[in-house]
């Protein structure tokens, strides 16, 4: 399959300073990509090449199969983009900055207002669509960037930093509906994001970005697998009661890292599921179980390993 994103040994270099260094990426249609890393890693720099806003040092962009480039009036046709700082005309109504849009779009006047009135239903704006977006909150703007989103009908949208500065609840708003329209429109997404906890997700598949380089790639369940060679798994173990007796028998199986209590919940990091091997040493002693989790990777593990701070 043909990537609708996709490239090669794209670099950026300002005033001799590397900040995306020969980056190959394949994004497929459909696709929820994470584009993750810490602030000043190289994403938003990577998005303006691939849109064609700025012209890459060396390399090539190109976004369903167009050189962003060299034709960089056609990947604006099929690309939607809404940037960290999004740029709505705050003195105006929400439906009227969608309409500008739809007409820069060249949508036909008679299917605006429906058009309009269906996107503002989906984000969940519909009771707003009169009101200045001068007055919305962070997480209003952001949900009418996707209704914008939702009127031009991109082929491929770009996302930067769809969650900061919201609110947890509006987090989640954002992010369902990035899932939502990524699934009912078969679009492309790919979300940028210093705050991989909260994207992790809803992402189909990563990409981590240190100092402008690709450092992991793959689905979150791959990226952990890589990071720790042979898997790390915790098990959440909660008792009615935890004995001494109980934690010193844990500690003897084999494959068991770390056992942390806390009340009367145990943590155990192990290097396999060893599930029914913890399960048989608490009946042993007569310990009785309230319930048991596995964990496996997280994402802010991963991180924790690449960069080697948390989140
Ligand atoms: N127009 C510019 N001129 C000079 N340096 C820039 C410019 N834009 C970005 N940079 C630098 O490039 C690096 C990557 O920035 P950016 O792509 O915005 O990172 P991210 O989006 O991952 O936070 C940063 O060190 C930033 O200061
Ligand atoms: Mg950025």
């Amino acid at each position: 399959m043909e990537p609708v994103v996709e490239t090669v040994d794209l670099t950026k270099t300002y005033e001799g300073t590397t900040v995306v260094d020969k980056l190959n990426l394949r994004i497929n249609e459909g696709e929820i990509f994470g584009f993750l890393g810490p602030n000043g890693a190289g994403k938003t720099t990577t998005i303006l090449m691939l849109l064609g806003l700025t012209e890459p040092t060396s390399g090539v962009a190109r976004i369903g199969g167009f050189n962003s480039t060299r034709e960089p009036l056609k990947v604006k046709r099929i690309t939607g983009y809404v940037p960290e700082k999004i740029g709505f005309y705050e003195d105006l109504s929400a439906g009227y900055n969608l309409a500008y849009t739809a007409r820069l779009n060249d949508l036909p006047d008679k299917v605006i207002d429906q058009k309009i009135n269906d996107a503002l239903a989906v984000v969940g704006l519909s009771d707003v669509l009169e009101k200045r977006v001068g007055e919305f909150s962070r997480g209003m703007k952001q949900r009418l960037a996707i209704a914008d989103i939702l009127i031009k009908m991109p082929k491929v949208a770009f996302l930067d930093e769809p969650t900061s500065g919201i609110d947890p609840e509006g987090v989640n708003q954002v992010l369902d509906l990035i899932g939502k329209i990524a699934k009912e429109q078969k679009m492309t997404i790919i979300l940028c994001s210093h705050q991989l906890t909260q994207v992790q997700r809803s992402c189909n598949r990563v990409g981590i970005l240190a100092k402008g380089k690709l450092v992991a790639e793959g689905t979150v369940d791959k990226l952990g697998r890589d990071a720790f060679a042979g898997g790390k798994f915790k098990v959440e173990v909660q008792l009615t009661e935890i004995t001494s007796r109980i934690v010193e028998r844990i500690k003897q199986i084999k494959g068991v890292l770390k056992v942390d209590t806390s009340g009367d919940t145990m943590v155990i990091s192990c290097t396999q599921d060893l599930r029914p091997q913890i399960a048989r040493e608490i009946v042993a002693v007569d310990g009785l179980l309230v319930q048991m989790k596995i964990q496996s990777y997280a994402l802010e593990d991963i991180y924790m390993k690449y960069f080697g701070e948390a989140v």
